[in-house]
């Protein structure tokens, strides 16, 4: 067995655990990353369409989700979205605004790779792709991990940045949760996030013909409000409103999108993480549009000739415009259909309240929500406070970000708040 020794052993070469890595060699300190994957940044390769949407101009607690929100505020502002661009800018790597403050390549998400890869080596960082760590535990002061090739190492820092569950397909392990919990932490639950929702199939049915269609929405959640246990008034939902469980009423005004397996697009991905079980959705589909005035208008012209689905069609796209008639059972001339009528239909554009049954799960969500507890991190250095020497970086953490390139800014974020000290 060959045995090798370094100061800093980072698990998990993704967005976090590069940037922790080029900063820790910057500093001189001897590191070693192992990933499993066959390739470093695998994540950010597929990202943004393969162009990465590597930071958003708004980034701020606000856009985050977990137990405590607040607890990024440290990192983001110590690594701010503007310190990120500063370092794509002197890579000359082109970029542009999308939409939203949402920031993406111009060419290739290769290039972030390239750049965090030419960092590391520049910092003197040995980089194991293929290599995940077999064992790993407390020795004296610091760590001994069993990579999976049989190398022992010895390191005095030991850094969780192997992500989250999202992706199995890609490499993604609960690895860093249960390592987390192998130290002595408390991990939240964890569920798939900036997901594509799911139908029962009676409504599935009505809804495939519109797979496809996509159209600019406001959706909102409708959460169930937390109920005090009167036997209990210390329990965890009473005591903290958050509990891990975002109990905010919230809306995004953003694209959906219909599927075949049910409703997807960015709204709907951004409202997944706020969604729990048993709940509803609104969707407002024609946001802003007051639709009962404009179909009241349309029966005025033209002595109400023209078909209520065609009218409805200058408001929604066509096929969802024809869909939600054949749903309501309002249909022929205008002329002919009363006012009752038009307010089923001004509902159902603009007040469509359904509930999902889940979700397509870890296989296709963004991101996991929930992760390595908070409270148990120190908000600077992402150092945990009970094992010296012990770090949680990225998505293992229980700091989830909106859809919209918040994610990777934690990932940077965190990874240099920890690369300053590991
Ligand atoms: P990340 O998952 O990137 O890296 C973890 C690494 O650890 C992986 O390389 C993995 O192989 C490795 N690993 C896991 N288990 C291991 C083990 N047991 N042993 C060794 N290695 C192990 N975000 C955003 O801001 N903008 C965007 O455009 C997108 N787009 C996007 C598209 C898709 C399809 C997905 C799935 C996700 C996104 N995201 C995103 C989210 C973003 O990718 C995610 O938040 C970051 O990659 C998290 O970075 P980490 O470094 O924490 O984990």
């Amino acid at each position: 067995m060959s045995k090798e020794t370094y100061d800093t052993l980072i698990v998990g070469a993704g967005a976090a655990g590069m940037m922790c890595a080029i900063e820790a060699g910057r500093r001189g300190r001897r590191v070693l990353v192992v990933d499993h994957a066959r390739a470093p940044g695998e994540k950010i390769r597929i990202s943004g369409g393969g162009r990465c949407n590597f930071t958003n101009l708004g980034t701020g607690p606000a856009n985050f989700l977990g137990e405590n929100p607040r607890f990024a505020t440290s990192a983001l502002k110590r690594f701010s979205q503007q310190d990120f661009i500063k370092r794509v800018d002197q890579a000359g790597i082109a970029w542009h605004e999308k939409t939203l403050g949402q920031l993406f390549c111009d060419d290739s998400a290769k290039l972030i790779i390239r750049m965090l890869t030419d960092a590391m080596r520049e910092a003197g960082v040995v980089l194991r792709t293929g290599t995940g760590v077999a064992s790993v535990d407390r020795a004296g002061t610091g760590f001994a991990a069993v990579l999976s090739d049989g190398t022992a190492v010895t390191a005095s820092s030991l850094v969780l940045a192997s992500g989250g569950r999202s992706i199995p397909k890609m490499g993604a392990t609960g690895w860093a949760y249960d390592t987390a919990r192998q130290f002595g932490l408390r991990v939240t639950e964890t569920r798939p996030a900036l997901v594509p929702l799911t139908f029962e199939t009676g409504l599935l049915e009505t809804l495939l013909p519109l797979a496809g269609v996509a159209v600019d929405v406001v959706v909102r959640n409708n959460p169930e409000p937390i109920t005090t246990s009167a036997s209990d008034p210390a329990s965890p939902a009473s005591s903290s409103p958050q509990g891990g469980r975002p109990n905010k009423e919230i809306g995004f005004a953003e694209a959906m999108l219909f599927t075949h397996r049910g409703l997807s697009g960015p709204a709907i991905l951004q409202i997944s993480s706020y969604w729990r079980e048993g709940e509803a959705i609104t969707v407002s589909m024609a946001p802003g549009v007051d639709v009962l005035a404009r179909l009241k208008a349309a029966r005025e012209a033209n002595g109400g000739k023209a078909a209520v689905h065609t009218a409805l069609g200058h408001i929604v796209p066509r096929r969802l415009a024809e869909s939600l008639c054949e749903r309501e059972q309002v249909s022929g001339k205008l002329a002919e259909v009363g006012g009752k009528a038009l307010m089923r239909l001004d509902a159902a554009v603009n007040a469509w309240t359904v509930k999902p049954v889940g979700s397509e799960g870890y296989r296709t969500a963004e991101v996991t929500l929930g992760g390595v507890a908070t409270d148990q991190l120190d908000q600077q250095t992402m150092a945990v406070k009970t094992v010296p020497g012990l770090y949680v970086i990225g998505e293992a953490v229980d700091v989830t970000g909106w859809l919209g390139g918040y994610n990777f800014q934690w990932a940077w974020s965190s990874g240099w708040a920890a690369g300053q000290v590991c």
